[in-house]
């Protein structure tokens, strides 16, 4: 079995740098498809997400590779448009492939993505999106098919907000014909960088950071080098972390900026920081505080991503919280697992209501990837061992959660 054990209630005092996005890494290494040329990528996590992207996009005739934590992607030629279906069934953020792939081949066959388990998550507002920029799809043997004449320019209004949509749309019409605006779009970060890199490698992309993208096709991309950035999700997690413990904590280069929605619930929990010269200094001792209501937004409210790890903190708090999952409707799937832990969770509808406590350490078992972070920040506040099977979700999303724990000051390790 491999898992992670976890010994409770040691209170952190360490430092930790953040490892590199993996929610910045994919969209942009599928974006390395459109460059008839060579990408390198500096900082990409070495995540089990990105090498299952790597792989996908060598099945695709790109060639790929590491030097350290730089990841090369030569495109000049690609031998298909198809997603091999058994890798693309395994991520769901393989979706990003389908507008650049139309946009480098004007061919795209899709497996119906898969990934974590969090509700239906369709892919109507994707497909909406990319026939608005003249694209066309049927769908066959549980397979998706896309094609377009060109891509050209078009307007496209989200009815509802979808970081993946956006990244699609952004990344079929950055190579198309005329002039895209793209209203209601993903204010995420992680669009953002998208937008970045594509400008670095010569997209004409702007309104970044705003809801309407305005994005003027350029007839091909150049080589370049980006970094991909800190990962404010695993830097969350690492947040919660030090308040778990009642701890103290360093962070290394994580992105402050974007995580302002976390630090004001950090803080709201008694949870103090400080942040200079690139350093954010966590001082946890009194990060005890329940939180009477904090809900999940898109950016820049409080990341879905975060949610499940921040209910184990109020797992361990003293006193009433309550929690509302605005963006997934299925995201409270830990809670069953935090409950032999200990914790009095009640969920109704979208709303988890906590009784903070004491948790005590025993075996549960993550089912997917930030519910699986969450049991881990949940045996480091709870008493005596803790077990967490399958470890494998944890490394989708966490170059080595044990390491960096470790250099925490936890006591964790893979077993
Ligand atoms: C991305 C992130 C994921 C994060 C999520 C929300 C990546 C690889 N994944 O996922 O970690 O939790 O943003 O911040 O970046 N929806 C539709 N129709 C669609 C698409 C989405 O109804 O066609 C709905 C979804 O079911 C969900 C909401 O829109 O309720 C937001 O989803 P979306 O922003 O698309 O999330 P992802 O891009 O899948």
């Amino acid at each position: 079995m491999k898992g992670i054990r976890i010994t409770g209630q040691i209170p952190l005092d360490g430092e930790v740098r953040i490892q590199g996005s993996k929610n910045a890494a994919l969209p942009v290494m599928a974006a390395a498809l459109l460059n008839r040329g060579t990408t390198v990528l500096k900082a990409c996590p070495r995540i089990t997400d990105v090498f299952l992207m790597e792989k996908i996009l060598r099945g695709l005739g790109a060639g790929t590779r590491w030097q350290g934590d730089s990841l090369e992607i030569s495109a000049c030629q690609i031998s298909g448009c198809q997603v091999e279906r058994e890798l693309g069934e395994k991520m769901r953020s393989s979706i990003v492939l389908l507008g650049s792939l139309l946009g480098r081949c004007k061919e795209a066959v899709l497996p119906f993505p898969g990934g974590c388990v969090i509700g239906a998550r369709p892919i109507d507002l994707h497909l909406r999106a990319l026939e608005a920029l003249g694209a066309e799809f049927a769908e066959q043997d549980g397979r998706l098919y896309g094609r377009t004449g060109k891509m050209k320019g078009g307007t496209i209004l989200f009815p509802k907000s979808s970081v993946g949509a956006t990244e699609n749309a952004v990344l079929a019409a950055v190579c198309g014909e005329g002039t895209s605006v793209i209203r209601g779009c993903s204010r995420e970060p992680e669009v953002g960088w998208l937008c970045r890199f594509l400008n670095q490698a010569g997209g004409r992309i702007s309104g970044i950071g705003t809801s309407c993208l305005v994005i003027q096709g350029v007839p091909k991309l150049h080589d370049t080098v980006f970094t991909i950035p800190p990962d404010r999700i695993a830097a969350g997690t690492y947040v919660c972390a030090s308040a778990v413990t009642r701890g103290k904590g360093i962070l290394i280069e994580p992105p402050v900026k974007e995580m302002k929605a976390l630090l004001r619930a950090y803080e709201k929990i008694g949870g103090q920081y400080v942040y200079n010269s690139g350093k954010l200094f966590l001082c946890s001792q009194k990060a005890s505080r329940p939180i009477q209501w904090l809900e999940t937004q898109i950016y820049p409210g409080f990341p879905t991503d975060l949610q499940s790890i921040f209910l184990a903190v109020l797992a361990c708090a003293e006193g009433d919280s309550r929690i509302k999952e605005c963006i997934f409707e299925d995201r409270f799937k830990v809670v069953p697992q935090l409950r032999r832990m200990g914790a009095h969770i009640e969920v109704e509808e979208q709303t988890a209501r906590v009784r903070g406590g004491t948790l005590r350490g025993t075996r549960v078992k993550a089912e997917e990837l930030r519910g699986g972070a969450a049991l881990v920040i949940a045996g480091l506040g709870a008493q005596g061992e803790t077990y967490v099977e399958n470890r494998e979700f944890m490394e989708r999303g966490y170059e080595d959660i044990c390491r960096d724990l470790n250099c925490l000051g936890a006591r964790v390790r893979k077993d």
